[in-house]
């Protein structure tokens, strides 16, 4: 596990985006794991500054890591939506070559083999970023989660739905469960980063990067990947 400290979020950003358009540009054709969150969005900026200098994304595959139970793709809470508006809608990755997992599936348990069967057939995940959450999760792999979950129904502890009611008019809409990559299926992934900025996360990091590995605190699984980075700024990085 490597750990980047940078000075603020604009830094973990720009770091973020650098290692994914370098990436692609050795290997056009390769499969990208994206995340939704506050945390991402710099990176993404980026992304479609790097898109605008002539940056391919035509050959791209992509998954992320997550979706609501019962928000449709056009709800504007939908982590579809925010993909859409955040990234895929500005840089020109094909429409069929996008994955989020369907929150409206007649079978959400059908839906997850169907999601981790179509990584598979993809070839895996190449490069994944990830965010942390305030209880160290990762995806919706809330504390708890055996390491050994693949795609599955997730439901949400009380302080993930309120760190996510920011996005929502009331509590009462924000959903309770969610389809999410498991953490087995985030460590077959071949190279993963996990940005965190801010004071907030500077617990889970801690508790991810020295603590012991343990389900309850889902990100110190990330000790265990032979390939991994932790790009933070120093405010996250405050207790290492
Ligand atoms: P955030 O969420 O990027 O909005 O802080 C991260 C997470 O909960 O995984």
């Amino acid at each position: 596990m490597e750990i980047i400290i940078t000075k603020n979020y604009e830094e973990v950003s720009k770091k973020a985006a650098d290692i994914y358009k370098e990436h692609m540009e050795k290997q056009p054709q390769t499969v990208l794991g994206f995340a939704t969150g506050s945390t991402p969005l710099g990176m993404y900026e980026w992304l479609i500054k790097y898109h605008e200098a002539g940056l391919d994304f035509s050959k791209v595959t992509t998954f992320n890591l997550d979706e609501y139970i019962g928000l449709a793709g056009d709800h504007p809470a939908s982590y579809r939506y925010f993909m859409e508006e955040h990234l895929f809608g500005k840089v020109n990755v094909p429409k069929g070559s996008i994955h989020v997992p369907n929150g409206m599936a007649e079978n959400p348990d059908e839906e997850c083999q169907a999601y981790e069967e179509r990584i598979r057939k993809a070839g895996g995940i190449d490069l994944q970023v990830l965010g942390i959450g305030i209880n160290g999760h990762i995806g919706f792999n809330e504390p708890g989660t055996p390491f050994n979950t693949l795609t599955h129904v997730a439901e949400l502890t009380e302080s993930t739905r309120e760190a996510n009611a920011r996005f929502f008019s009331s509590m009462d809409e924000v959903p309770t469960h969610a389809i999410s990559m498991g953490i087995k299926s985030i460590m077959h992934a071949r190279r993963i980063i996990l940005l965190a900025n801010g004071e907030h996360k500077a617990e889970a990091v801690a508790a991810a990067v020295k603590g012991p590995i343990t389900p309850e605190l889902p990100a110190s699984v990330l000790q265990l990947h032979p390939n991994v980075q932790f790009i933070i700024d120093e405010a996250a990085g405050r207790l290492l």
